[in-house]
């Protein structure tokens, strides 16, 4: 048993923690979450096919550290990313009467993660917190950075609080029952870690995606572990998104119009992230920013994730309409995010008509603008 660490340091007392990354790890995890969060009683947080497979072997360990153990399992999907159930775990909390020694861990992806972490940090006005993340997406990406939340009518993610864990701890081996989709999903983050700010993760990528997909832990416990080392590092640079930390959005402006105008439904995040990724290098190209090729490459790896790299069909004006709408715009223009090259991201002020023009073509003029910004 082995693994890596990556330190997540932030500025502040007690703020720095590490992701520890490794395969075969899942048994050592009480320990380390007694000594991380010195608590004497942990809540695991869970969602059922996660919860039947792994949580007794965490609550073992977490008890063999001298830890007592609780147990609220949720329903699985993002529904369950809500106030109502928010409001229910309150509730489980009071009667297990948990207090401040006790550490919410949350064993599961991104929606456990989100969930159970607005619930550490808003019940009690704070607990401890551990994430054990069981997804691709929640190793590389929700389960570092503290953003925590719930969804409400008006949107995803639109209520919640900025709270770090004391720990992370990913055991890849829980992957092995992960289905293809969710795995290929959550590269694509991985992939555009290195896309946007390090040129030699992504040609590693390049090199070892396949073996990185079927779970070889000596090809994919250095590429997630690169990966996370760069977002903690931009999350370290920006807590609070006000600079660097928007590079993280390359690729999602068109996503999130994706998925809006899908509803949501039949297509994952990453999926869309994908199209988006290959979208804004083409339009990188296209603004004269990014050399010939850039485009080519980011489509390649998308396609070996076995996803689509095209977006779908909507008419340019439900785009436009969806882009217009995003909450991370401001004003009239979006800081649209254009990779420089492989490894180097930019942002450029664009309307959402040039993110999205009428008929595509070079633009050198708005390009050339973007630059002096
Ligand atoms: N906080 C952040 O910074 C941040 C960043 C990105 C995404 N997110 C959020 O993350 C969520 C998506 O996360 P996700 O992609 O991990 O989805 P998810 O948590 O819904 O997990 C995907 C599916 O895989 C199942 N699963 C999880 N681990 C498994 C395992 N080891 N074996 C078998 N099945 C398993 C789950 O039950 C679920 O059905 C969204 O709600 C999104 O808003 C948050
Ligand atoms: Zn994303």
């Amino acid at each position: 048993m082995s693994w890596r660490t990556v330190r997540v340091s932030l500025p502040g007392k007690d703020r720095s923690y590490p992701v520890r990354i490794g395969a075969g790890t899942l048994d050592a995890a009480g320990e380390a979450i007694a000594e991380a969060t010195k608590a004497t009683r942990a809540v695991v947080v869970s969602v059922p096919p996660v919860a039947r497979r792994y949580a007794p072997r965490l609550e073992r360990s977490l008890r063999a550290a001298g830890l007592r153990t609780h147990r609220i399992v949720v329903p699985d999907g993002d529904a369950t990313k809500s106030l109502r159930q928010l409001q229910k775990l309150y509730d489980a909390m009071l009667e297990i009467g948990a207090d401040r020694s006790t550490v919410v861990v949350a064993l599961g992806g991104g929606v456990v993660g989100d969930l159970a972490g607005f619930l550490a940090a808003s019940y009690l006005r704070g607990l401890p917190f551990v994430q054990v993340p069981t997804t691709v997406l929640a190793m590389v990406d929700s389960s570092v950075g503290g953003k925590t939340g719930v969804n409400v009518a008006q949107g995803k993610n639109l209520v919640g609080a900025f709270h770090q864990p004391s720990l992370v701890w990913a055991d890849v081996e829980v992957l092995a029952t992960l289905p293809a989709r969710q795995r290929a999903n959550g590269m694509v983050e991985a992939i555009k870690h290195g896309a946007i700010l390090e040129r030699r993760l992504f040609e590693r990528f390049e090199r070892d995606l396949e073996r990185a997909l079927a779970l070889d832990p000596e090809a994919l416990v250095p590429l997630l572990t690169r990966s996370v080392a760069i977002k903690a590092d931009v999350v370290r640079r920006d807590e609070r998104e006000k600079g660097v930390r928007t590079l993280l959005n390359f690729g999602h402006t068109l996503a999130h119009a994706v998925e809006k105008l899908s509803g949501y439904r039949g297509i994952l995040h990453g999926e869309a992230v994908g199209m988006g990724m290959v979208f804004a290098a083409r339009r990188s190209e296209a603004l004269g920013v990014a050399p010939p090729g850039t485009a080519e490459r980011i489509e390649a790896i998308v396609a070996r994730l076995g996803m689509e790299t095209e977006l779908p069909g909507f008419p340019r004006r439900a785009y436009l309409s969806a882009i217009r709408v995003d909450k991370k715009r401001t004003e009239a223009h979006i800081r649209f995010v254009v990779l420089r090259r492989i490894g180097a991201a930019d942002t450029v002020p664009l309307t959402p008509s040039e993110v999205y023009p009428p008929r595509p073509g070079p633009s050198r003029r708005r390009a050339r603008r973007g630059q002096r910004k």
